[in-house]
C-alpha cells in the first residue's frame, strides 16, 4: 500500500524551475531514500510534501487523502514530521520545552503542568534507548542527542511519515549506529522513513526503495537490492562521474608546523610534524579529540602545555583571530551552527573571513569581491542564482561550498577542515578532493579530519588515528585501509597483536 504519492509535482523560485514534474511513492512501512546531487531538489520536494512551500502545480496524497496547498500544521496533523536538514531547536531553551514547544501541557487554570512534561520525555527516551536529561538546555547537547531529540518530536506528534534530511552529517560513526537502531525500532512499529543521505553505505544500510532526482527531475526508482552504489551514481550524476584515482606522491617541503607534547581539552601528548604541502588526514572515533585538536590549533579552544612550532617559530596561540593572521585557515564541522549565518547573502557569507583580515581596510570593494565570487562558483560548482540571495536559499550541499570558498578567498597557509564534505555529493565530492591536492601541490598545507576512511584513502599523504585522546599510530598513504584504521581508532591493535604472539 502506497502511504505518499506526488504526483508531477513543479515549483519554481523567482522564475528559475527547481523540480519538474517530479514523481514520489512511497509504500508504508518502508524507508525510502531520496537521492540526488547538490540542488536537485530533495528537500524542496520535502518543503512541499510539508507545507512550508506550495508547489506550483501537482499533487500531494498522504494516507488517502489530497494534502496539497496544505499549512506546515495541517501536515504535522496528519502524521508527517520533518527533521530538517538544518536542525531546528531552540538552543536557550531546555530540552522538554523544545519537544512541548507550542504543545504545552497545561492545567485547567493554564499552569504549566512540568513534571508531567518531564515524565513524558522520560518515557521517550527510554523507548529510544537514550539518556538526555529533559532539563539540560539544548545547547549543552551533542550534535547527535539534538538529532535524537528532533526524533523525540515527531515521535510526541505521533508521526506515521517521518522524513530525515541529511540526518547523519554532523554525526560519528557510533551515533550513526544508533540513530539507525532507532529507525529499525521505530520501521519495526510501523513508521514510515524518507531518508536523504550523500552517503552510500548508510543508504544500502538502511532503505528498502529508493528515488533518484537531477536537476528537478525525476529520474528513478526501484528496489535497493536490485541495484549498486555504481548504479545509483551514474543515475544521479550523468555520465560525467569520474571515480578515477586522483592522488599522486609528490615531493613534500621542510617541516612547517611541529607539536611536541600538546594537550588541551580532549587531547594529550600529541607529538607530530606537518610539512609544507602536506595534506595530513587525522581521525579516530567520537570523542577522540580530533576536532578539539584543530580547534586549539585555531585558537577556539586553549592548549594547556607542549610547543608548538610554526614555520620555525613558537606559535602561541591566544584568539582566532590572531590564528588567521598567521594564515591559519579553519572550516569547522556542523555547518548550522558553526558556518552559516543566515541573515548575510551569499557573498557577504563568502567575504567575512577576508573582511575580518583586512579590517584596517575598511573600504568594501564589490566589483572585485564579485570577479573573485565569479571564479570560486565556477572553481566548485556552486548552484546559486545570485550572489546577492540570502545563503540559506542555497540547498545545503551548497552551502558548504560556498564555507570553503570563505577561506580559499583568504590567503592561508594552512588549512584545517574539519569534516569538509559534509552534505557534498558524490560528484562534488571528487572535484573537492582534487581541490585539495591542487592546493598542496601550490606548497599548501592541509589537515583533514575526518571519519569517512575512503576519503583520507583519496586524499592523504599520510593519517594519524587518535585514540582517547593520543595519537596511537601514524600510517602512510598507502597503510590507509578501513580495516587498519579501525583497528587503531577502536584500540583493538593489542588484542589483535596479542593473538598473533
Ligand atoms: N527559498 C529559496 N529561494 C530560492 N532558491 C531556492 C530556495 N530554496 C531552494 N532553492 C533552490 O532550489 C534548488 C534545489 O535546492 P534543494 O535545497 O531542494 O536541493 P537538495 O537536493 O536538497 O540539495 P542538497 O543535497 O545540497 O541539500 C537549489 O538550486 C536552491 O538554490
Ligand atoms: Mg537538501
Amino acid at each position: 500500500m502506497n502511504i505518499l504519492e506526488m504526483k508531477k509535482i513543479s515549483k519554481a523560485f523567482v522564475g528559475v524551475p527547481v523540480l519538474k514534474e517530479v514523481d514520489l511513492t512511497v509504500r508504508a512501512g518502508e524507508v525510502h531514500a531520496l537521492l540526488g546531487e547538490n540542488g536537485a531538489g530533495k528537500s524542496t520536494l520535502m518543503n512541499i510534501l510539508t507545507g512550508v512551500h506550495t508547489p506550483d502545480s501537482g499533487q500531494v496524497i498522504f494516507d488517502g487523502e489530497d494534502i496539497t496547498n496544505c499549512s506546515i500544521a495541517e501536515s504535522e496533523k496528519k502524521g508527517i514530521a520533518f527533521v530538517h536538514q538544518e536542525l531546528n531547536l531552540f538552543n536557550d531553551l531546555r530540552v522538554y520545552e523544545n519537544i512541548f514547544f507550542n504543545k504545552e501541557l497545561v492545567t485547567r487554570a493554564g499552569r504549566l503542568r512540568k513534571q508531567e512534561m518531564i515524565h513524558k520525555c522520560n518515557d521517550v527516551f527510554d523507548r529510544l534507548g537514550v539518556s538526555i536529561d529533559p532539563l539540560e538546555m539544548v545547547e549543552h547537547l551533542s550534535a547527535s542527542e539534538k538529532q535524537t531529540l528532533e526524533i523525540a518530536k515527531a515521535i510526541f506528534a505521533e508521526a506515521k511519515l517521518l522524513i530525515l534530511d541529511e540526518p547523519t552529517t554532523a554525526l560519528s560513526n557510533e551515533e550513526i549506529d544508533h540513530l539507525f537502531e532507532i529507525v529499525n525500532k521505530l520501521k519495526a512499529e510501523g513508521t514510515t522513513f524518507i531518508f536523504i543521505s550523500h552517503k552510500m553505505p548508510e543508504i544500502f544500510r538502511i532503505s528498502d526503495r529508493y528515488t533518484v532526482l537531477r536537476n528537478g527531475e525525476f529520474m528513478e526508482t526501484g528496489n535497493i537490492a536490485d541495484t549498486t552504489a555504481q548504479k545509483i551514481t551514474s543515475v544521479m550524476v550523468g555520465s560525467s562521474f569520474s571515480t578515477a584515482e586522483i592522488y599522486h606522491t609528490r615531493p613534500l617541503g621542510d617541516e612547517l608546523m611541529s607539536f611536541k607534547d600538546v594537550s588541551g581539552p580532549g587531547f594529550e601528548d600529541i607529538v607530530l610534524s606537518v610539512r609544507k604541502g602536506e595534506v595530513l588526514g587525522i581521525t579516530g572515533l567520537q570523542g577522540s579529540g580530533t576536532s578539539e585538536f584543530l580547534q586549539s590549533v585555531f585558537g577556539e579552544l586553549p592548549v594547556f602545555t607542549g610547543e608548538v612550532v610554526i614555520g620555525g617559530k613558537e606559535f602561541r596561540n591566544n584568539s582566532i583571530h590572531h590564528a588567521m593572521k598567521n594564515r591559519i585557515a579553519f572550516l569547522p564541522a556542523n555547518r548550522k551552527e558553526n558556518s552559516v549565518v543566515p541573515d548575510m547573502s551569499i557573498l557577504e557569507n563568502m567575504y567575512i573571513s577576508e573582511h575580518t583580515l583586512s579590517s584596517d581596510k575598511p573600504i568594501i570593494k564589490q566589483d572585485l569581491e564579485l570577479g573573485k565570487y565569479g571564479v570560486q562558483k565556477e572553481n566548485l560548482n556552486i548552484k546559486a542564482a545570485t550572489p546577492h540571495n540570502l545563503v540559506v536559499s542555497l540547498s545545503g550541499g551548497n552551502q558548504q561550498k560556498v564555507f570553503f570558498a570563505r577561506w580559499l578567498n583568504t590567503e592561508a597557509e594552512i588549512l584545517l577542515l574539519d569534516n569538509p564534505t559534509q552534505g557534498i555529493d558524490v560528484g562534488a565530492k571528487a572535484e573537492i578532493y582534487k581541490l585539495i591536492l591542487k592546493l598542496a601541490e601550490e606548497g599548501k598545507t592541509v589537515v583533514v579530519n575526518s571519519q569517512e576512511i575512503p576519503e583520507l584513502q583519496r586524499i592523504a599523504d599520510r593519517c594519524a588515528v587518535f585514540y582517547s585522546g593520543r595519537i596511537v599510530k601514524l600510517l602512510s598513504h598507502d597503510e590507509i585501509t578501513e580495516h587498519t584504521v579501525m583497528m587503531y581508532a577502536t584500540n583493538a591493535v593489542d588484542v589483535e597483536e596479542a593473538k598473533q604472539l
